[in-house]
């Protein structure tokens, strides 16, 4: 007898046990709760010709953007191309093979294909969602879900899962009602789900809201992150919104708390770590020695160049202690992977990650005008280097600070009018913009 998931779909060399932990390994994947690749890979001792249990492992490694990641993914894909595997499953040993080679492209395009056949495939869904965040393809954010949403009803087993992908691919688009009614409402299904706090938190993110922010995350951590291995990045958001009430001294307790404690490793986090003491740096804000930490962790990647958008943030941290050698080092590894990269990377690093790692650099050695002569024209484009627009939102704060600093005062009154535009409440967009009127 064939055995299938708890969607319906045929899993080739599962018994009832790899089923059972199939689904344990993917429900945690969708709440990002536990540790989905110990779930499977027990799974697969017990049961080595387990197709998709190969897949599932090797897109967990896969989505890590990390150099050893790749290479196990690349290791699940020989062990699965060997077995036994019906037509939905060849489509994703094939993109597993895509994915393993650092191809974002071909990937996404293999798992859509399944998709429109499979529209209940949501390891497909969810793994094609993280490789459109990783190209900041937020067309696809929002309407790789929506294109699936025919096949789906509430009572079905990841509906929330789902839900959550779909609000942030909504956040994205800038669709911020429909997209925080979604968040909602998937959390309401599945209080574990990691995923739909987060769209949320983005929502109220991008619709300068902060203090909505703060009770939205601070009321409900107690469910989004005991044991979860995304919870530095809502913890990060966290820190975003009294970042943007200047409430440093929050910041820096939540940096050193849940944001840095456990001094992790993992690109996710460090690009969190870089990515707020780079808007402190900006500020003026002294960071104490915490720089010389997160350069010191991230300094393992140096040579790998597998994803531009993680080396942009290593460079920060090269920057923000002061480390000549590894800017150097660094900015060579983003020049590597313009001219001779693998995959999809190559792009990235040419178009995006080269110009902002350059600018990045420029800032730190006082060469204003040089920052904005990269940045300024970038922005439309930045999206293609992955990440989210709050993320991303870095680059407008470093052009904006660089004109200031450049002395160029149309174009930090620009800067500053747009900005007050999109963040009316925003203490720090009054600061430009009553600057940008006193000079
Ligand atoms: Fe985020």
């Amino acid at each position: 007898m064939t055995i299938k998931d708890a969607r319906g779909l045929a899993m080739s060399g599962a018994d009832q046990a790899a089923a059972d932990a199939f689904e344990a390994a993917l429900a945690e994947f969708q709440c990002y709760v536990g540790n989905p690749v110990g779930t499977i890979e027990a799974a697969l001792q017990a049961q080595p010709g387990f197709t998709m249990g190969h897949v599932l492992r090797g897109y967990l490694y896969g989505s890590s953007s990390e150099a050893p990641g790749m290479r196990e993914a690349a290791a699940s894909f020989e062990a699965a191309r060997a077995l036994p595997a019906d037509a939905r499953e060849r489509q994703h040993v094939a993109a597993l093979a895509a994915l393993a080679a650092g191809d974002f492209a071909a990937a996404a395009q293999r798992w859509e294909a399944l998709l429109v056949e499979y529209p209940r495939d949501i390891l497909a869904l969810q793994i094609a969602h993280l490789v459109d965040f990783f190209r900041g393809d937020a067309r696809n954010l929002r309407d790789r879900i929506a294109r699936r949403l025919h096949a789906w009803t509430k009572a079905d087993p990841g509906y929330h899962a789902v839900l959550s992908m779909h609000a942030f691919g909504l956040e994205e688009m800038g669709e911020y009602d429909r997209a925080e009614e979604r968040g909602r409402e998937s959390v309401s299904i599945n209080p574990r789900d990691g995923w739909g706090y987060h769209a949320v938190a983005h929502v109220l993110e991008m619709r300068n809201q902060p203090e909505d922010g703060i009770r939205w995350l601070s009321s409900t951590s107690a469910k989004w992150a005991p044991e979860s291995f995304f919870k530095v990045h809502n913890w990060w958001h966290l820190a975003l919104y009294h970042l943007e009430l200047d409430q440093t001294d929050a910041v820096l307790k939540l940096y050193d708390g849940p944001i840095r404690s456990e001094r992790s490793a993992v690109a996710l986090d460090l690009i969190d770590a870089s990515a707020m003491l780079w808007r402190l740096y900006l500020r003026g804000q002294d960071v104490g020695d915490r720089w010389r930490e997160v350069a010191d962790t991230w300094a393992a990647t140096i040579e790998d160049g597998v994803y531009a958008f993680n080396d942009a943030h290593a460079l920060m941290a090269y920057v923000g202690a002061g480390d000549e050698a590894r800017i150097r080092q660094q900015l060579a590894t983003l020049r590597r992977s313009a001219e001779a990269g693998d995959g999809s990377n190559r792009a990235m690093a040419r178009d995006v990650g080269v110009p902002v790692g350059e600018a990045i650099v420029a800032f730190g050695q006082g060469r204003y005008c040089d920052v904005v002569e990269r940045l300024q024209h970038l922005r439309p484009i930045a999206s293609r280097f992955g990440g989210s627009h709050a993320q991303r939102d870095l680059l407008d704060l470093t052009l904006i600070e660089a004109a200031r600093r450049a002395g160029d005062r149309n174009l930090f009154a620009a800067l500053a009018s747009e900005r007050g535009s999109s963040r009316p409440r925003s203490p720090l967009a009054r600061r430009y913009r009553e600057a940008a009127q006193a000079a």
